[in-house]
């Protein structure tokens, strides 16, 4: 089937209408211009013939009733045959009087005059190519008295007036097409943009905006466009994200007790080694540190990763925030002031109670203080305090340490995602899913080398398990 563009939709029609209404209008126009005025001509002329029969003017020379009223006189015999005439010659009938008394329709005329029905007999004649208005009047013995009014400059009026209204409208008709060329055009252009931005989007690129600002239906649904690549990117994201997690999940539960039963032999062995009296040298006992302290480092990968492995049912229990906040940074107490970090803690007592498991939210704050107190060598401010919005409540965070740059941000909750040389990259992705697990969410904002701010948002209402 035959496709046709919208423009064409929008143009075509319109145009045809227009032009139909442009034509059609102003040629009824001029025939009811022509009418009227013919009607009032007639009238006119049915006054003059009027006063010439009754005052007997009409027995004058006919030369004069045509100075007089510029009109033609032609005064016919009973048999037809042309008496008189103001009218030079007729070329073309030339001197055959049958055919004139046929061109003036007098036999027709003539019933009529014999049947008067009151009425004045008028009849439109052409002579000489030339258009007449043919009145006439009944004389003594069967002659015709025919008046001859010249129609030429009316119909050469009708004639101009045609061609000027038809003109105009086939300029208008013009214009119209061309503005509804521009807008049919100014309405497709932005739908075309967008019919392109979704073949790009449907061949993949999720990164595709569709750049139309117009405030109107179309950039509504532009923006609606806009919103719904970008919904979709985040979901493949989130999607991509997720297999990580479970790929994460699938290596670590199969390996993570594998390596964590050498791991503790190893660990038992290097201590057992640090007591042999062989081994009190300074040098081998600093060798045995070491090894100590990369098993405790494998030890935290594996346990990291085995928590991502086997989460657990929640153990929720309606509780105040602030037992996390504080069994935490008792914990951390002695760390923070060997780091000269000072705590500014603000745990507002408004702050209602909600339901929780408390291992899985310390571990998620902890995961949290420590980033802070990693984020913060030379030492800061920690401020935690206890948030509040309309159905929700969280533990804010702050640090005025190193910062996290605008690219980073955007994987921070990644699995394996860290810039430090001896982290996991788990600690925020497992906060992320503790927090999410309660129906909650993180949100983390940071500004390099001025400090992040960490968000632990928990629902007031019932959250799922
Ligand atoms: N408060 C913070 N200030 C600056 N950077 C941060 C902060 N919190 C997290 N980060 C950045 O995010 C990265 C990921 O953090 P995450 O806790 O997931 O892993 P990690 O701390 O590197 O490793 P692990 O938690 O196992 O020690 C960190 O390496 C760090 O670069
Ligand atoms: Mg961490």
């Amino acid at each position: 089937m035959r496709r046709y563009s919208i423009q064409t939709k929008i143009v075509l029609p319109f145009m045809l209408l227009f032009a139909v209404v442009a034509i059609v209008f102003p040629l009824v126009a001029v025939e009811i211009f022509a009418w009227k005025y013919d009607e009032q001509f007639t009238r006119e002329t049915e006054g003059w013939v009027d006063t010439i029969m009754k005052t007997g003017y009409f027995k004058q020379e006919p030369e004069k009733i045509k100075s007089a009223y510029g009109v033609e006189i032609m005064i016919f015999g009973s048999d037809y045959t042309l008496n008189g005439t103001t009218l030079d010659a007729f070329s073309d009938v030339g001197q055959d009087w049958t055919n004139l008394a046929e061109k003036m329709r007098l036999r027709e005329v003539k019933l009529h005059l014999e049947n008067p029905d009151g009425k004045s007999v008028i009849r439109d004649v052409t002579l000489n190519g030339k258009p007449y208005k043919v009145f006439y009047l009944p004389l003594n013995l069967g002659r015709f008295y025919c008046l001859l009014r010249p129609m030429e400059a009316i119909a050469e009026a009708k004639r101009t007036l045609t061609w000027y209204m038809l003109s105009i409208a086939v300029l208008v008709t013009g214009l119209v097409a061309l503005i509804s060329h521009l807008i049919g055009r100014n309405l497709t252009n932005p739908i075309k943009v967008l019919v392109d931005s979704t073949t790009r989007v449907a061949t993949g690129n999720l990164d595709e905006q569709c750049n139309i600002k117009t405030h109107d239906e179309i950039g509504d649904l532009a923006a609606a466009f806009n919103q719904m690549t970008r919904d979709l990117k985040q979901s493949r994201d989130q999607l991509i994200q997720a297999e990580r997690l479970a790929t994460a999940g699938k290596m670590s539960a199969s390996f993570a007790h594998e390596i964590r039963n050498p791991l503790s032999s190893m660990r038992m062995l290097a201590q057992m080694l640090m007591q042999k009296p062989e081994m009190a040298v300074e040098k081998h006992q600093q060798s045995l540190r070491y090894i100590l302290e990369e098993i405790k480092q494998i030890d935290t990968i594996v346990k990291g990763l085995m928590d991502f492995a086997r989460p657990t049912a929640l153990n929720l229990r309606q509780q105040p925030l602030s037992l996390v906040l504080q069994a935490v940074l008792a914990l951390m107490a002695a760390n923070l002031e060997h780091h000269k970090i000072q705590l500014e803690l603000d745990v507002s007592p408004e702050t209602p109670e909600v339901q929780f498991d408390s291992d899985k939210l310390k571990q998620a704050f902890m995961n949290v203080v420590l980033n802070a107190m990693e984020a913060m060598p030379q030492g800061g401010v920690l401020k935690v305090s206890t948030i509040v919005d309309e159905d929700r409540v969280g533990i804010k965070v702050v640090d005025n340490g190193v910062g996290i740059s605008a690219e980073d941000l955007a994987h921070l909750f990644e699995p394996f995602f860290t810039k430090k040389t001896r982290g996991t990259g788990l600690g925020l992705a497992n906060v992320k899913r503790i927090l999410e697990e309660h129906g909650g969410n993180v949100k983390i904002e940071s500004t390099l080398g001025e400090g992040t701010e960490v968000s632990l948002w928990l629902p007031l209402s019932v959250v799922r398990n």
